[in-house]
């Protein structure tokens, strides 16, 4: 791995008082490589704005410690880390211009004011705010302000760049072409970045690793394709992807020499024991109950299928978003072609046990992924 840009070890967030306040981060343990963009993804509350802020200085760690490029930054005042910060809610300095605002950090470091004219210019033109660089915060939308607050932060030269929600407030358009100018633009310099978001799509298209955060715990920490294929808890499989995970409890059975996963309503789907890797079917076997995942696009039509009905059928313009009524529960499949299918009608569903995620019924923790061991 390239050198690490940010060490964080055991860092505890208690807001209020250490182990009877908010407990926002909880043992948090981490670490990113020079060059890496992270994307912190989870839903609101779980604790992604505090461990920024701990990062850069400006919420205490309440315990654990902090490094930035080798060194110990968690005791020192934001301005000694070297550590560059979009905030979530912009804090502009009001009385500057969009201009100053972003000119700020390089004019205190005293650099040349054509070199800091040249930044200026090739920031704003990348995040399209040219045209109000002399502007005040008071006078220009929360879009314009979020992206003047972007450009503050990636002007800056540091060990790291810090972004908190920096798109939250930009229509998609001009979200999606934004997000592949940024990344171009942190690559190629080779910044180390740490994204925050609540958009899986956004993690997916700016990260080289996610970084699934839950109730302050961070669940994974992976790439993309592996946060996807091999989700390490119910958590992380419901939460990435779309649509969702479908999910289910099954007892494990064996009948005629076949594996059963029997679901609620007497359904139960049989695979050939040999279906299974050994390991997997090992697994399978000592255990009595499990919870079944499967993708909703890896779930097909078959005539030898089990039995469902579908109570909801969408066509979203390149794919079909069926839902069936399935094992008590309701089941989501993803087919590419314009489907028609009535509301009501009989379909029979199968799933190839390659497509199968097998999580631990008590724990939620992955216990297989096709013919893989978690
Ligand atoms: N200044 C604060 N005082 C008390 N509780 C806070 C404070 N800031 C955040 N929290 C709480 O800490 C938890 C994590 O918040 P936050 O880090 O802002 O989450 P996120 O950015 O993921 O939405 C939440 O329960 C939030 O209410
Ligand atoms: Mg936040």
């Amino acid at each position: 791995m390239s050198p690490s840009a940010l060490t964080i070890s055991g860092v505890d967030k208690f807001y209020g008082p250490i182990d009877r306040g908010v407990h926002a981060v909880k043992n948090l343990t981490m670490e990113i490589g020079e060059g890496e963009i992270v994307a912190l993804l989870g839903s609101s509350g779980c604790g992604k704005t505090s461990t920024l802020r701990m990062i850069a200085g400006f919420e205490e760690v309440s315990r654990g410690a902090i490094a930035v490029a080798g060194r110990t930054v968690h005791t020192l005042p934001p301005v000694k880390r070297n550590v560059a910060m979009a905030f979530e809610g912009y804090s502009l300095y009001p009385p500057l211009t969009v201009r100053e605002n972003m000119a700020f950090a390089l004019k205190a470091a005293r650099l040349p004011r054509s070199e800091v004219d040249a930044k200026v210019a090739s920031i704003a033109k990348l995040l399209e705010i040219e045209d109000i660089l002399e502007r005040y915060p008071s006078s220009i939308s929360g879009g314009q302000q979020q992206r003047a607050s972007l450009g503050r932060a990636l002007i800056r030269e540091a060990d790291l760049h810090l972004l908190d929600e920096p798109m939250g407030q930009l229509e998609p358009q001009l979200r999606a072409v934004l997000r592949g100018r940024i990344k171009h633009f942190i690559k190629e310099r080779g910044l180390t970045a740490i994204l925050v978001t609540h958009d899986q799509t956004e993690a997916n298209a700016l990260a080289d690793r996610i970084a699934v955060m839950e109730g302050g715990v961070l669940q994974q920490f992976d790439t993309p394709d592996r946060i996807k294929e091999r989700p390490a808890n119910l958590f992380t499989g419901t939460f990435v992807g779309e649509p969702p995970m479908n999910v289910f409890e099954a007892f494990v059975g064996t009948t005629a020499g076949r594996i059963s996963l029997k679901l609620p309503d007497g359904l139960s789907l049989d695979y050939d024991k040999d279906a299974f890797s050994t390991p997997v079917r090992d697994q399978l076997l000592s255990r009595e109950r499990v919870v079944i995942g499967i993708r909703p696009y890896a779930v097909r039509r078959s005539k030898e299928g089990v039995p469902a009905r579908v109570s909801a059928n969408q066509w979203l313009g390149d794919q079909t978003h069926i839902a069936a009524d399935f094992a008590g529960g309701s089941l989501v499949l993803v087919e590419h072609d314009r489907t028609r299918l009535d509301l009501g009608a009989p379909i029979n569903v199968s799933i190839d046990p390659k497509n199968l995620h097998v999580f631990d019924q008590a724990s939620g923790k992955a216990i297989s992924h096709g013919m893989e061991l978690a």
